[in-house]
């Protein structure tokens, strides 16, 4: 079954029709654009090569651009969005973009493979207003493999890019490029109803998503996507029916109550990041190891959840926190504690038809302390062999409650109830022995990223650090891949 898509190609109205479900952006634009500026290097949302900024329409009258990896993105996600390329960086008078003249001026490119998706990167940090700090530099390189230069170039690049300032004129192409985009929209509204269940569906409102789970239980919803687009892009997958949650505003709501804070299942992960900065550092400091910026860009602490992966990186520091998930479905809302939404590997309590609609998490009490950890071969870009979360209740220098959670330890992100109990009234001296609780709590499995006994020992240290880290120990930091 194939969809109309809507969408500003730099600057240029296009009107795609039947595009196939599947086809991802990059496909899109190299096969059927032939703009070949945006490379294909690993095709799962690794090296980069592809990055191009999509913009969605701000409150202001122009877009709020994002580096995104479009080997991984379907091009029915693209619909309503301006899409820059490489190609569409230079102005008028084919004077390039500063992110491009200071890659040139810096030397930031040798073979120029990697050169096209850094500069879309470069370019997307520029437009997001972010600074030349170095931290949040490597941060938007960190999905950008370049094998040649050795990157201390691209980052002088990017910080003379930044000390430059906002580029003028491509704020005056923005605001026309988005009165082209809505009016585009605006003459092709009849063209959505043309997208079918049976391929590809974006509902705008919550009761259109409950009727249309009601009627396709076994649709797939797709919150991101940054999984399925490697199962479509690199084993060449067939999803079936999916649902997209990206017209969904009502899901891409962050709400601060009195007692915690409501992440909506469409919310990014970057789009939480402020949130969790505030409340929860330790758990922003996991999120920001996801993938990478253009992978946070796209992927939702909603999808990370559902996908119920052993070792999704928001699960442990979740369910150490004692999140509840929202579920809605055609029939209403019920809410559950997370420790009962994972039932089996990947499995969730969901029943047919029904859908996450957000996650609750409580803030921490007076005396409570959260620490999260992540183990991984590589710092960015890498799957958690084992990672684990805490929650300590500490009252005169006591520990009187625990909660902990590990991923990749068990079937599920699981707690670990043996510990817990450990833990409460345990000391830095004694963490050795609360810590051998992990023994009886889980039973991990041995796989390409680390052996039972590895994982074991791995968590049994984790335990032992975090006991460190509160008692005020120096820990040695974790080191930073730039
Ligand atoms: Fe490597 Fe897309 S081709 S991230
Ligand atoms: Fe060759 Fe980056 S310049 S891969």
């Amino acid at each position: 079954m194939t969809m109309t898509v809507r969408f500003l190609l730099n600057g240029k109205p296009r009107i795609v029709r039947d595009v196939e479900a599947t086809r991802t952006v990059l496909q899109h634009l190299r096969v059927h654009e032939r703009a070949l500026g945006t490379k294909e290097g690993c095709a799962e949302g690794d090296c980069g090569a592809c990055t191009v900024a999509v913009g969605r329409p701000n409150g202001e009258g122009g877009f709020d651009f994002r580096a995104v990896n479009s080997c991984i993105l379907l091009t029915a996600e693209l619909d309503g969005c301006a899409v820059t390329t490489v190609e569409g960086l230079a102005d008028a008078g084919d004077n390039a973009h500063p992110a491009q003249a200071k890659l040139v001026e810096h030397h930031g490119s040798q073979c120029g493979y990697c050169t096209p998706g850094i500069a879309m990167s470069l370019f997307a940090h520029e437009r997001e207003g972010r600074s030349g700090a170095t931290d949040d530099i490597h941060l938007t390189l960190s999905g950008n493999l370049c094998r040649c230069t050795g990157y201390r170039p691209i980052v002088d690049a990017a910080k003379d890019m930044v000390a430059c300032g906002r580029s003028a004129e491509f704020d005056a192409r923005e605001r026309k490029w988005r009165g082209e985009l809505d009016a585009l929209i605006e003459e092709e509204a009849g063209d959505k109803a043309l997208i079918d269940i049976a391929g590809f569906e974006a509902p705008a409102d919550l009761r259109e998503l409950d009727r249309l789970l009601a009627k396709h239980p076994d649709a797939r919803i797709l919150a991101g996507g940054t999984d399925l687009g490697v199962a479509v892009a690199k084993r060449a997958e067939n999803p079936g029916p999916l649902i997209s949650l990206s017209r969904l505003d009502a899901l891409k709501m962050i709400e601060e109550g009195e007692d915690g804070v409501v992440i909506g299942a469409a919310v990014t992960y970057e789009e939480a990041l402020p949130t969790l900065d505030r409340h929860f550092p330790a758990f922003a400091g996991i999120v920001r190891r996801i993938g990478s910026r253009q992978v946070r860009n796209l992927g939702t602490i909603g999808g990370n959840i559902c996908n119920a992966s052993p070792i999704g990186d928001s699960a442990p520091c979740l369910l150490a926190l004692n999140a509840e998930v929202v579920l809605r479905s055609v029939e209403g809302r019920r809410k559950i504690p997370l420790d009962s939404f994972f039932v089996a590997y990947r499995k969730t309590a969901l029943k047919p038809g029904e859908y996450l609609e957000a996650i609750h998490v409580p803030f921490l009490g007076e005396g409570d302390v959260f620490r999260a950890y992540k183990l991984s071969k590589r710092y960015d870009q890498d799957i958690s062999t084992v990672s684990a979360a805490f929650r300590l209740t500490i009252n005169g220098g006591q520990i009187v409650a625990a909660r902990a959670a590990f991923g990749g330890m068990a079937a599920t992100p699981a707690r670990a109830g043996g510990l817990e109990k450990a833990l409460v009234g345990a000391t830095p001296e004694r963490s050795t022995e609360a810590a051998g609780r992990l023994d009886d709590d889980f039973r991990p499995l041995s796989d390409f990223r680390g052996s039972a006994a590895y994982r074991l020992a791995a968590a049994r240290g984790l335990v032992e650090r975090l006991m460190l880290d509160v008692a005020g120990e120096e820990t040695p930091r974790e080191v930073w891949a730039l």
